[in-house]
């Protein structure tokens, strides 16, 4: 089913304002899905116009080429297919902005933040974070990105991982050191909204909402006309990257 069959257009709650954009990060297993379709009904049931978008997007050629690596039917070198990742956004760019200024709110599962991390965890030494996030600079920067916070070891627990290329628990660990020196990064903090993952999926998705509720507000109130873009790090942001963080304990 379609995003926009799931969510048929019902007229604006308040006329003339643009829509939100909502990405929900973290490792594998958070729950990262199950609260975007959640956040979704919510956001529907309050009158807002909703659309869903999902990184990798795989239906389109470049999705498919993700698709098979991440299969590990084919073999790419680190950069290529990190640059595949980035460019499956780059694809959606200007539906992200045209959908936003109808005035619909897009609830976007992984975005340009797993694109760093699952590249940067791979401690290839020509591909750290800040290479990595080089190719997604001017993408539409999201209003809110709420990051699904889940030790690899209670993520397991949720069925277990999967076949695929990065579902592995020291993958993961791994991952989750890149998305913690994300978020004392300001260039990324500024904008995050970390969440415990670890209660139940309700509770979750209510302290979701009451995160993301001021921002949505402030949107529809004509207070943030601009929809961002993805700006290059500071200095400053490049100098939290080489500081320790959690005592600079990887897992
Ligand atoms: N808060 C929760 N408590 C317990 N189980 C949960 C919770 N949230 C999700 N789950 C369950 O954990 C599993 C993974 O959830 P989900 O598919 O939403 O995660 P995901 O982050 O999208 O995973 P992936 O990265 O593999 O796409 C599902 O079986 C889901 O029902
Ligand atoms: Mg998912």
């Amino acid at each position: 089913m379609s995003a926009s069959e799931e969510y048929p257009w019902k007229g604006p709650a308040t006329t003339g304002t643009r829509g939100a954009f909502i990405v929900v990060e973290g490792l594998d297993r958070a729950g990262k899905t199950t609260q975007v379709k959640k956040l979704c009904e919510t956001l529907y049931a309050s009158g807002r116009n909703v659309k869903t978008l999902r990184f990798p997007d795989r239906t389109s050629p470049i999705g498919k080429m993700i698709d098979s690596y991440l299969q590990s039917k084919t073999e790419m070198d680190d950069h290529a297919i990190h640059l595949l990742f980035s460019a499956n956004r780059w694809e959606k760019a200007k539906h992200i902005r045209g959908t936003i200024a109808q005035g619909y709110t897009i609830v976007c599962d992984r975005y340009y933040y797993s694109g760093m991390v699952y590249s940067a965890a791979k401690n290839n030494p020509a591909l750290d974070l800040q290479w990595a996030r080089q190719c997604d600079v001017g993408l539409p920067r999201p209003d809110k990105v709420i990051f699904l916070d889940l030790e690899p070891e209670q993520a397991e627990k949720r069925g277990g991982f999967g076949d695929e290329k990065y579902e592995k628990k020291e993958m993961q660990k791994e991952v989750r050191w890149e998305f913690m020196r994300l978020r004392f990064t300001p260039g990324e903090s500024s904008d995050m909204i970390v969440v415990n993952a670890g209660p139940a999926i309700e509770e979750v998705a209510e302290k979701i909402w009451q995160d993301i509720h001021p921002t949505l507000t402030m949107i529809q109130e004509g207070m943030l006309n601009e929809l961002g873009t993805v700006k290059a790090w500071r200095d400053d942001d490049v100098e939290w990257l080489g500081a320790k963080v959690l005592g600079g304990a990887r897992s």
